[in-house]
């Protein structure tokens, strides 16, 4: 029998457009695809000779533990198969997927990492916001907000301003964290930003200052009525005035090949003689 393999592999943020080329290749060559919530639709269709399975949270009931999910893992690569373990994301970034390797390698399973573009800095940046900027943050720190005993500590050794600070699952404690900060000494003026599925069609995205986050206007940046229920990440520090500032003139990722084809015509235009804008067009 031939011997099975199993790839963690990196979904991204939800637009198939940003999955890496060895993430593609494996979702094609797949055999059985055991995914999580937030991992898109159109991703999945990209594994069209696959079985599907999904072992993520559904609403109202407990999910799959890690260690049936291992288990699911090493059965089915030993009976053979050509598994993608798929995870929003990077697998690596608050995925569990380190305690997956080494239950694989543990049972002797062999197996790959494929890394993903993280939320983590895909949500900002599809914002135009960059988690580092010369003159505004020289580091970023990334926290998980699911669990004040994980964020606090890392939060209140950070001396204010120093770093820009990026929480994933942080829709509960995104007003708490804000209000810690603040009585830290973090200036309630510092701008902070929300991400609600970014690169998805349900995409939001909300700026304010970490005051707004703290009191008032945390209920609609967070707002699940308002956003829907789509995975937020927020982003605290100068870094977001980038964002507000490119706000008008940033395309959507879904425009991106438009414009660019643009540019190359217009440059191509330019190259061969024409003059002018207006000529290039
Ligand atoms: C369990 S963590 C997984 C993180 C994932 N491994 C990664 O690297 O992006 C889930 C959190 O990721 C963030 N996230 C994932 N996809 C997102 C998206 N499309 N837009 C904004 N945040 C997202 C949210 O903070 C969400 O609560």
């Amino acid at each position: 029998m031939r011997a099975g393999f199993v790839s963690l592999v990196g979904a991204g943020p939800g637009d198939p457009q940003l999955l890496t080329r060895a993430a593609y290749d494996r979702l094609q060559r797949a055999e059985l695809v055991l995914y999580d919530a937030l991992v898109s639709s159109d991703v999945l269709a990209l594994a069209p000779h696959a079985q599907r399975f999904y072992v993520g949270k559904r609403a109202g009931r407990a999910s799959m533990s890690q260690e049936t999910i291992n288990r699911l893992l090493v059965r089915a690569a030993r009976r053979g198969r050509r598994v993608v373990r798929l995870k929003a994301g990077d697998p690596f970034v608050f995925g569990r997927g380190g305690e997956e390797a080494l239950a694989l390698d543990a049972a002797g399973v062999a197996f790959e990492v494929v890394p993903g573009v993280t939320a983590a800095i895909a949500a900002p940046a599809l914002a135009g916001i960059p988690v580092t900027h010369r003159g505004a943050a020289s580091a970023f720190v990334t926290v998980s907000g699911h669990d004040e005993r994980a964020w606090a500590p890392v939060l209140e050794g950070l001396p204010p301003h120093s770093a820009t600070i990026v929480v994933m699952m942080g829709r509960r404690s995104g007003r708490e964290i804000a209000s810690r900060l603040i009585a830290r000494g973090w200036d309630i003026t510092t701008p902070a930003a929300v991400l609600v599925a970014a690169s998805t069609p349900g995409a939001q995205t909300w700026m304010g200052s970490l005051g707004d986050l703290a009191g008032a206007g945390a209920s609609s940046s967070l707002n699940r009525e308002e956003y829907g229920d789509g995975a937020g990440t927020i982003v605290i520090g100068e870094v977001v005035r980038v964002g507000q500032q490119l706000a008008g003139g940033l395309a959507p990722l879904a425009g991106a090949i438009g414009r660019e084809s643009a540019l190359a015509d217009s440059e191509m235009a330019t190259a061969s003689g024409a003059t002018g804008r207006a000529s290039a067009r």
